[in-house]
């Protein structure tokens, strides 16, 4: 119907959030339900007031000086922003939101499943079940670490980080974290904090990184840096990929520097790096983080009040430009 805004929307969300959507707009959506970007996504926004997109389309200057003067607001279906020049969106007058806080408590839990599942082996085992090849275990095999007493230290203490240490210390790990700010007592709950992230390293039996990806933490976890973490520690990754060197990560794997690796973020994901598929002692998952029903339905309705907030011409409560 004529009048609604025009959405266009490039990937399917839940049925929840679809159903609201095409109710309160024109929808154009992308049944193939494949990421698209520079030309292609360009072109579909013609005729369009608004994009919904995810973290997979890439808008980047040229992509967004291309799109048609008629597209306000572009809601992406993530917290992460990183794939947005949000300068080049600024300049052009487009509203950009995101949808933080729905999604903390489903991405620290799938960093504490990458934590025990790196810890006690679980990728192995679950490989040894189904390929057939569980004949009994002996008892000094497959021997995990048992996490309980284990020092985690957290890189970036936003939501997430702190929604993880509060998993971590029920699962009596000592937390230990490094942030651009310190936090107050009530946030810190007597964590350790390091204002350089390199002094924390010698601490962390385990390392998480939960901070988002920018100029300065990209390519953080390098090889140097690996040689400072205590030999046998466990590294896991649910920000972004591109905050790891993976042939660094991969070195220390293959040596036993580090005892295991859980990851549910990479470098050019879906294409990660061909050697993680051939090393057992890597827990492997494919951006899990927030893919609960729960969540992507709370993630999809955030897009839409952001919208709805914007053709309303209120302030859309998530707007990031
Ligand atoms: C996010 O919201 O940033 C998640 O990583 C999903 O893309």
């Amino acid at each position: 119907m004529a009048g609604r805004p025009a959405i266009f929307v490039t990937r399917i969300l839940p049925d929840a959030v679809t159903a609201r959507l095409q109710r309160d707009y024109r929808a154009t959506l992308n049944p193939d339900d494949r990421a698209i970007g520079g030309p292609e996504l360009t072109a579909g926004a013609v005729g369009h007031d608004a994009l919904l997109i995810s973290s997979r389309e890439a808008m980047t200057a040229d992509t967004l000086a291309a799109l048609p003067a008629s597209i306000r607001v572009i809601a992406t279906c993530s917290v992460g922003f990183e794939h947005i020049d949000l300068v080049a969106a600024k300049a052009r007058g487009i509203v950009v939101t995101n949808t933080p806080d729905v999604l903390t408590d489903a991405t620290a839990d799938l960093a504490m499943l990458l934590i025990l599942g790196a810890a006690r082996r679980a990728g192995e085992g679950e490989r040894l079940v189904r390929s057939d090849s569980w004949h009994g275990l002996g008892l000094a095999e497959m021997l995990g670490r048992q996490v309980s007493g284990k020092r985690l230290g957290i890189l970036g203490m936003g939501r997430i980080g702190r929604a993880l240490a509060k998993r971590a210390r029920g699962f009596d790990m000592i937390v230990h974290y490094s942030n651009r700010r310190r936090l107050p007592p009530e946030l810190e709950q007597s964590a350790t904090f390091h204002a350089d992230p390199d002094a924390m390293l010698p601490c962390c039996d385990v390392l998480s990184i939960n901070c988002p990806a920018s100029a300065e933490t990209r390519g953080f976890l390098n090889a140097q840096r690996i040689a400072r973490l205590p030999d046998g520690a466990i590294v896991v990754n649910s920000a972004r990929g591109a905050i790891v060197d993976d042939d660094a990560l991969i070195a220390a794997l293959r040596s036993n520097k580090l005892f295991a690796a859980g990851l549910d973020v990479y470098e050019n994901e879906p294409r990660i790096h061909p050697d993680y598929r051939t090393l057992p002692n890597v827990f492997l998952l494919p951006h899990l983080g927030s893919a609960t029903l729960e969540t992507r339905n709370a993630m999809g309705f955030k897009c839409l009040d952001n919208l709805d907030a914007v053709f309303a011409g209120r302030q859309p409560p998530d707007r990031l430009v």
